[in-house]
């Protein structure tokens, strides 16, 4: 191999406002960009990952103000939070940046300065309305009945001198770069969104506020305090230690290859951020990628609703590698998803505990039982071989392709269908036959081997999204010390792992979840799907198959000689039929006569005690009780059901 040059990565995400703790939605933006952090480290890049607090602002100030404590113990706490849940969430950020911090106020007030001094800052009076939550200037004509559009809260009119930023002027420029770089904004929806807007027109930004003092203030004006995205969204150069004599890591690492956002902000980073980097002569970030919302079962995540969901909640419960995983796996990149405490049981116990953890377990089981407890050396390969292995050659290409797209869910089901696959190898090759056979030793050894290298290069796979799982794995197959097999380079060669690693079980490497036991905590939900009992699942299709209809019984008679059993006689509107049905003990004849009831009428014939049974109607049971499905209006006779 030659000597390659050494690739970078800069990856961030967006400072959170410490104005509350963090939930469920900002763990995912961060789980999807350590994933991807850890993706690239693993493939040899010098990553450079940043996460941070965007400390300032009005809303800051008012919350801390509310909760009886200064702007900076305020902050201060609710930061410490932070690093607390993604030291718990295994996040392997590089840098975590403040937005109070020395480092970055003196790069936002040089910035600030360079571009009034170039001209493309001015002074004038802003007359318009202000979303707090936000933090967005609306105008009057977008701020319909004085509700901010974003978020639908009431904006507040504000009237102050202000220091304004000339981005009506960088409206062509902007729109030429993103038209020459089809990977500035990702996915395609959220660049189309971005195109019309600014073809709308760009107006000139609001950059200062005067009226509350919690920010960075101008430099050569200090009644002004920078408002806080300009200053929010510079950390991704100061934090590199841009203009300071330390900037290393701005030479190596800036342009950004990726901002990751959530769609809230893709405003901000596709319009003010490229356009003050353009004012300021800096280049543009590589791409902004702007993900979709973690919506719940009723909607939108937030304080007032009070159905907040909280992390660290669920890394306590299920562990950190189960929230990981669901977290990556709901979340179809680009798309909104939906969070359920059901559905993250759910994905535990099918995904993790049945087909991977039970992966673990059985090959671990059956070396133990049929090779001494060490991977044993493999034979001749047979067709069934050679496909595994060559869907496991196939699976790295597919998820490095994906994951070069941030597609990081489809990634992992990419990993799954390969978990899947071996263990459907493990049941069509049946080990436990071949180790009764002593003539079969070679072909067990085989078997033995593949099932093991197909788990192996699963582990590798599953490194980047569940950082605790591969030592886990490693543990119980005896491999902790054999370093080149635990490698993303080691795919790329079927047969890395080391023959007579020394297997030594262990507990499941995730439990199943008793549901019941959840439910009896929570609400009972998943207890009744379970206690019913329910059929296979069918389709919609499988349903219309039936021909269900209104008819009247029109005749009721009962069959002589049975206990149970009645002779209607029914009325479809257009013809009649006779029906034969076990009713006798609970419905009289008489009581019958004139009921709308609803019949299979599709049911082949049936001969009962020699009548000809045309249907079957709808009753409902359970044990002696029954009643007739009737209908609650007037139908007319022969009408569909369904
Ligand atoms: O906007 N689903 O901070 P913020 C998915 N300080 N992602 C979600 C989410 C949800 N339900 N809720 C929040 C700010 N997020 C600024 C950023 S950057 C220079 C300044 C994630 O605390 C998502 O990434 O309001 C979203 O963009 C971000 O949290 C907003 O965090
Ligand atoms: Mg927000």
């Amino acid at each position: 191999m030659g000597i390659e040059q050494q690739k970078n990565f800069y990856i961030t995400t967006p400072i959170y406002y410490p104005s509350d703790n963090l939930h469920i939605g900002h763990a995912y933006t961060t789980v999807a960009a350590d994933s991807m952090a850890r993706y690239k480290r693993m493939k040899g890049y010098d990553v450079h990952f940043l996460t941070g607090s965007d400390d300032h602002g009005q809303k800051i100030e008012r919350s801390a103000k509310a909760a009886g404590k200064t702007p900076k113990e305020y902050v201060d706490e609710i930061v410490d939070g932070f690093k607390h849940l993604w030291k718990e969430l295994k996040i392997s950020n590089d840098d975590f940046i403040r937005t109070i911090e020395g480092r970055h106020v003196k790069v936002v007030q040089d910035i600030f300065t360079r571009i009034y001094d170039r001209g493309d800052i001015y002074k004038a009076e802003y007359e318009g309305w202000y979303c707090t939550p936000c933090e967005t200037f609306w105008t009057k004509r977008q701020a319909e009945e004085e509700l901010c559009p974003d978020c639908q809260r009431p904006v507040e009119l504000i009237k102050e001198e202000s220091y304004f930023f000339k981005m009506s002027n960088y409206q062509d420029r902007l729109l030429e770069h993103i038209k020459n770089n089809p990977d500035f904004i990702q996915p395609e929806s959220r660049r189309n969104e971005m195109v019309s807007f600014i073809k709308n027109g760009l107006e000139d930004l609001c950059v200062s506020r005067t009226t509350f003092s919690w920010g960075i203030p101008v430099p050569f004006d200090e009644g002004h305090v920078v408002y806080v995205w300009v200053d929010a969204l510079t950390n991704y150069i100061s934090a590199l230690g841009y203009g300071s004599e330390d900037d290393e890591k701005f030479k190596k690492y800036w342009p950004a290859d990726m901002h990751l956002v959530g769609k809230d902000i893709v405003r901000f980073h596709t319009i003010i951020w490229p356009t003050l980097l353009m004012a300021a002569g800096i280049e543009l970030p590589k791409q902004i990628f702007g993900h979709g919302w973690i919506l719940l079962e009723e909607g939108k995540m937030s304080k007032s609703k009070g159905n907040v969901v909280d992390p660290l909640v669920l890394i306590d419960k299920y562990g950190v590698d189960a929230v990981r995983y669901f977290l990556i796996r709901e979340m179809s990149i680009g798309a909104d998803g939906h969070y359920s405490e059901d559905s993250l049981v759910e994905r535990i116990n099918i995904d993790l505990a049945n087909d991977f953890g039970n992966l673990v377990s059985r090959s671990t089981a059956m070396i133990n039982k049929f090779a001494q407890g060490k991977v044993p050396k493999p034979g001749g390969e047979h067709t069934v071989d050679r496909e595994l292995k060559s869907f496991a050659v196939e699976t790295v290409a597919s998820v490095e392709e994906f994951m070069d797209d941030f597609e990081l869910s489809n990634a992992l089901q990419a990993v799954w269908k390969l978990v899947n696959l071996t263990n459907k190898y493990i049941e069509d090759t049946a080990p436990w036959g071949l180790a009764k056979d002593p003539e079969q030793k070679d072909r067990l050894g085989t078997v033995l081997y593949y099932m093991v290298e197909a788990l192996r290069v699963c582990t590798v796979l599953c490194g980047p999204f569940m950082p605790d799982l591969p030592a886990k794995v490693w543990a119980q197959l005896g491999m902790e010390d054999m370093k080149e097999a635990h490698t993303w380079e080691s795919l790329q060669n079927w047969g890395g792992l080391p023959v007579g690693a020394k297997i030594n079980r262990g507990d499941p490497i995730f439990p199943r979840i008793d549901i019941d036991e959840i439910s009896e905590k929570e609400d009972g939900k998943v207890e009744t799907a379970e206690k019913l009992k329910l059929k296979d699942e069918i389709t919609i299709e499988d349903f219309m198959k039936l021909d269900l209809r209104v008819a009247e019984i029109v005749k009721a008679e009962k069959i002589e000689k049975t206990d149970k059993l009645l002779e209607l006689e029914v009325d479809l509107g257009v013809e009649k039929r006779t029906l034969v049905a076990g009713i006798a003990e609970h419905y009289t004849p008489q009581e019958l006569l004139g009921k709308k009831i609803v019949i299979v009428a599709n049911l082949k014939p049936a001969k009962l005690r020699g009548v000809t049974s045309k249907g079957m109607l709808l009753a409902a049971s359970e044990g002696e009780n029954l009643g007739l499905i009737t209908l609650d209006r007037d139908i007319p006779l022969g009408a569909g059901v369904r």
